[in-house]
């Protein structure tokens, strides 16, 4: 059977999507495997649209806004640029192929490039096949969906370039590294906390069969338990009287 990609496209409507028109006018080849969202900016595109999108059932996304400094809101696509490269932590934390996703610029007067870029991205996909269907696959997606929309990561994804170029109120300015180190270990527990919630959708489970499902040791799988069971999220099954606990979904 042959696989035809299925792609969805954030065009600004300023340069990218005039491009397209552009491509259009000009008769310019190239695949009909992309549907097209038009956006004000590249800025308004959330990350959080990439992984509803996969679940969705599309097998990659494009973003393409206008180039570095053409801009119609002066900063959107660079916004844009620092979304998306946090969403590549997430995505690249749980092995979700970041090539599965393109951020890139085009103007109105590049129909050419628009094609190409549309053509590129096409054969990229094809050659990468379908986005697995598997539960899994499935899981993880949503707890990136989960963390996208979780206060934690929305609060590091907007102070985080704040935190590299301004001092704070002492006048002394975060390393990088440390920065680098903060939002890492941040990433990691919001995923790991979204899988546990979204693997006990389906049932109760002990520490230890939710350590095998996420392939972490007990030490490793305790801590976000403990601090799940503090938010309230999360409690024991008053109805299992086995000698582990069991977890189950508040609420
Ligand atoms: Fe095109 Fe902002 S208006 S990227």
């Amino acid at each position: 059977m042959s696989f035809e990609p299925k792609i969805l496209s954030f065009l600004c409507n300023w340069c990218a999507y005039a491009g397209a028109d552009l491509a259009g006018i000009s008769r310019f080849q190239y695949p009909p495997n992309t549907r097209v969202i038009r956006v004000m900016c590249s800025g308004r595109v959330d990350p959080v649209f990439v992984p509803m999108a996969l679940l969705a059932g599309f097998d990659g996304v494009m973003i393409l806004g206008c180039h570095p400094g053409d801009c119609h809101y002066l900063s959107g696509n660079i916004q844009a640029q620092q979304k998306i490269s946090f969403l590549r932590k997430l995505l690249s934390a749980e092995g979700i192929g970041e090539d599965r996703l393109v951020l890139d610029w085009v103007s109105a007067g590049e129909g050419q490039r628009f094609a190409e870029l549309v053509r590129g991205f096409t054969e990229q996909i094809r050659s990468l096949g379908p986005f697995p269907a598997t539960e899994e696959a499935r899981g993880k997606l949503r707890a990136i969906q989960a963390s996208l929309e979780g206060e934690k990561i929305r609060w590091m994804m907007g102070k985080a370039p704040e935190l590299l170029e301004k001092d704070n109120v002492y006048g002394e300015r975060t390393s990088p590294e440390k920065v680098r180190e903060a939002l890492e270990a941040t990433v990691r527990e919001e995923l790991r906390k979204n899988r546990i919630l979204g693997l006990l959708e389906a049932g109760t489970m002990t520490a230890a069969e939710i350590g095998r499902k996420l392939n972490l040791s007990l030490k490793e799988t305790l801590p976000h338990l403990i601090s799940l069971v503090g938010e309230g999220r999360i409690g024991f099954d008053p109805a299992e009287e086995g000698r582990y606990p069991r977890y189950v979904r508040s609420g």
